[in-house]
């Protein structure tokens, strides 16, 4: 009785071989091997025509009967071989829910930023406007309208970055000469903007970015933050800006600090000075942080020079006015009597969250 026996050896061989099942693909090899079109069993049924009538009968239902235990045997070990995989994804992916959560410290305003908005606080007191410029600017703007002379060394590449239009003989995708514009040196040139599209009486202070190829030092960074100061009015005098200077040192800086007008040099004001304050650390005996002097200095400023105002179209004989420039990280520094100006700059929460 061949037939029976080659049935009987399938369903051996099936349960065998679904025993040692270990993934789907091997239960799929196997359906294959006996269901698929070209399988074992298949070719079997496929055979009943030939076998003689009386027993036809007999091996169809025993033929039909292997088949469903066949089919039974391999959806069983299927569904065994999911619930396993299932239980091993669950458990490599198992959350302990009782873990603590992570703590998130709300951050603060960081330091400049906080002394920037306190000077545009005093300043908008007052009546000023805050304006705001190009952090890459023209030459025109920073240098030639603020009367700074042709080979005044701050326009040197050794001072200023300069913007490289990055193409032979300088005309390249920007249509500029490699050397029109640069990372504005400072916010001097916001004036000439303001004063190019309103005519005074203009109050206004711009805060902002500035650049300088400069090395990082204690005193000194390539990045840093001014308030530019500029008034334009009929009858503007140096009473005005002193008045104006003192007042805003008195409340940056509280009543005790005093302040000092030294005699200086800018090209876009005339008369000109540097303005120092007196050391937060010695009270002005003179210490190592403010080299033995007892001052500080904070801020440049002066009289509008009227060659500038000529470059914007203001008329000198009718305006005058005065304009300063304030180094907000100084600020910080001469006000917490900081040492190092990079300590601003290295996002240690040690240093930072103690403002
Ligand atoms: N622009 C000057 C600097 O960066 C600071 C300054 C000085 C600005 C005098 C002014 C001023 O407006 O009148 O050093």
């Amino acid at each position: 009785m061949a037939m029976e026996d080659d049935l009987r050896s399938i369903e051996e061989q099936v349960r065998e071989r679904l025993e040692k099942a270990q993934s789907m693909e091997a239960v799929e090899q196997l359906r294959v091997e006996m269901l698929g079109r070209k399988g074992q069993l298949t070719a079997i049924m496929h055979t009943m025509g030939k076998v003689p009538q009386e027993q036809r009968r007999a091996m169809g239902q025993m033929a039909n009967t292997v088949r469903a235990n066949v089919e039974a045997g391999i959806a069983a070990r299927r569904d065994a071989l999911q619930a396993e995989l299932m239980a091993a994804k669950m458990h490599a992916e198992a959350v302990d829910v009782t873990l603590p959560g992570r703590q998130l410290t709300p951050g603060t305003q960081h330091l400049i930023n906080q002394i920037r908005e306190e000077m545009e606080d005093i300043f908008a007191g007052l009546g000023y406007t805050i304006e705001d410029g190009p952090y890459i600017e023209d030459v025109y703007h920073n240098f030639t309208a603020l009367n700074a002379p042709e080979n005044h060394p701050s326009r040197a590449a050794s001072d200023t970055f300069y913007v490289v239009d990055n193409a032979p003989e300088g005309k390249g995708d920007l249509g500029l000469s490699s050397s029109d514009m640069l990372l504005r040196t400072q916010t001097s040139g916001v004036q000439v903007h303001v004063m190019e599209k309103q005519q005074p009486p203009i109050y206004m202070i711009c805060p902002g970015t500035v650049f300088r190829p400069d090395t990082a030092d204690a005193n000194h960074l390539p990045q840093f933050t001014q308030v530019e100061g500029l008034v334009v009015d009929e009858g503007i005098t140096f009473g005005d800006l002193k008045g104006t200077l003192d007042y805003f040192t008195r409340e940056i800086f509280g009543k005790d600090r005093a302040t000092r007008y030294r005699p200086h040099f800018f090209p876009f004001t005339e008369p000109s000075c540097e303005v120092d304050v007196s050391c937060g650390v010695c009270g002005g005996k003179g210490c190592r942080f403010c080299k033995g002097t007892g001052w500080l200095e904070i801020l440049g400023c002066g009289m509008v020079d009227p060659n500038v105002f000529e470059y914007c179209g203001i008329d000198s004989e009718k305006y005058t006015g005065f304009a300063f420039g304030i180094g907000v990280e100084r600020v910080a520094a001469l006000r917490y009597n900081l040492p190092d100006l990079r300590m601003l700059m290295t996002g240690d929460m040690r240093f930072l969250n103690q403002f």
